[in-house]
């Protein structure tokens, strides 16, 4: 078995450690490269290497690794170029860059915090520094990678609830994938459509706990059945709190059934008061259910929901410019006059 590196003093357990290191070298000067290989795999690290920028971007996707190594000046694409790719993309985000630079001005320096560099090595690099460095990162990014794995659990837990049932069938997918698009058209940054994204997904988690005869009931639900209905948006922030990754999502999921005349719940909160992403996901989530089959009738096409919704915003439901860019989307975006095929 090969010798684990992060393993030694870590108090980190579980399958993120039974994995080897990766480390991804990328230098233009061979002997550069040779001699980070002969001292990181004496320490038990696999390493990989690229030539340039390019190749070091071709190699992330095909092996993946725990930390990258990025030498700065190079041709073909330098660090910067190739440090800037890899934090804007969700997929290599969170994979630590070092650079080493034989540069050591504050503007490099600068330049590299711009493009999302973890960290600097000034070259020649003492070894011992490099090596407490490398451990360091690689263990943040054993954490960062047990936390996606608890939010993995959890979506994933969300959508299989979601896809089993008959009726709701994707809806919660629905719902996050509408919600982010309306928070980008509303020009929201690209955070806070993630944050939305993430609530849609689970923002009906708490009816893990609602009776699935009165989910599925056709017809109308006495006032018992209502009230327990209704409890489901303080049960999925029950769920979702103890979750850290979770906990920006929390006030979404609590609002989603706010109205924007204080007449819903489960905090009768108004206007302002109803958190941006709980007034989008509550537009969203409405027109989806519109237009899916629920047991009590069919679904409607888009256009129609949007009129019903409109009618819906005079009377105070909704918060009536987000309404109005929502309709403006789907109308800009094609959404109008396709049927909602998954909803079958
Ligand atoms: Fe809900
Ligand atoms: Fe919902």
């Amino acid at each position: 078995m090969k010798f684990n590196p992060i393993d030694s003093n870590s108090k980190l357990s579980g399958s993120s450690l039974d994995k080897q290191v990766k480390v991804l070298t990328v230098d233009d000067n061979t002997q550069n490269l040779e001699v980070l290989e002969g001292l990181l795999t004496a320490r038990g690290y696999d390493v990989l290497k690229a030539y340039n920028g390019r190749e070091a971007l071709e190699k992330v996707e095909e092996f993946n690794p725990d930390i990258i190594l990025l030498d700065v000046l190079m041709p073909v694409m330098d660090g910067y170029e190739v440090c800037k790719q890899l934090k804007s993309k969700k997929e290599t985000r969170l994979i630590p860059v070092v650079l080493l630079t034989a540069l050591d001005s504050g503007e490099d320096k600068i330049r590299g915090i711009e493009a999302g560099a973890d960290d600097f090595i000034t070259k020649p690099f003492q070894k011992l520094e490099l090596l407490a460095r490398v451990k360091s990162l690689v263990r943040v990014k054993a954490l960062l990678d047990e936390l996606e794995n608890a939010q993995d659990v959890l979506f994933s837990l969300a959508l299989a609830l979601d896809f089993n049932d008959p009726y709701t069938h994707g809806h919660s997918q629905r719902v996050a994938e509408f919600s982010q698009r309306l928070a980008a058209f509303l020009g929201l940054p690209i955070d806070e459509q993630d944050r939305i994204k993430s609530a849609g997904i689970l923002h009906d988690i708490g009816k893990i706990a609602t009776d699935k005869g009165v989910l599925h009931k056709p017809g109308t639900l006495s006032s018992n059945e209502l009230t327990h209905v209704k409890e489901h948006p303080v049960i999925g922030v029950k769920i979702c709190e103890p979750l850290q990754f979770a906990k920006p999502l929390i006030p979404i999921i609590r609002g989603h059934h706010e109205k924007f005349n204080g007449t819903g719940y489960p905090d009768g909160l108004a206007g302002d008061e109803i958190p941006l992403g709980a007034r989008i996901m509550s537009i969203v989530d409405v027109y989806d259910a519109l237009t899916s089959v629920r047991p009590y009738r069919s679904d409607i096409p888009a256009e129609v929901a949007i009129e019903v919704m409109k009618a819906e915003a005079v009377k105070g439901y909704w918060d009536k410019e987000i309404l109005g860019a929502f309709s403006e989307m789907l109308l800009t975006e094609g959404d109008f006059g396709n049927s909602n095929e998954s909803a079958d």
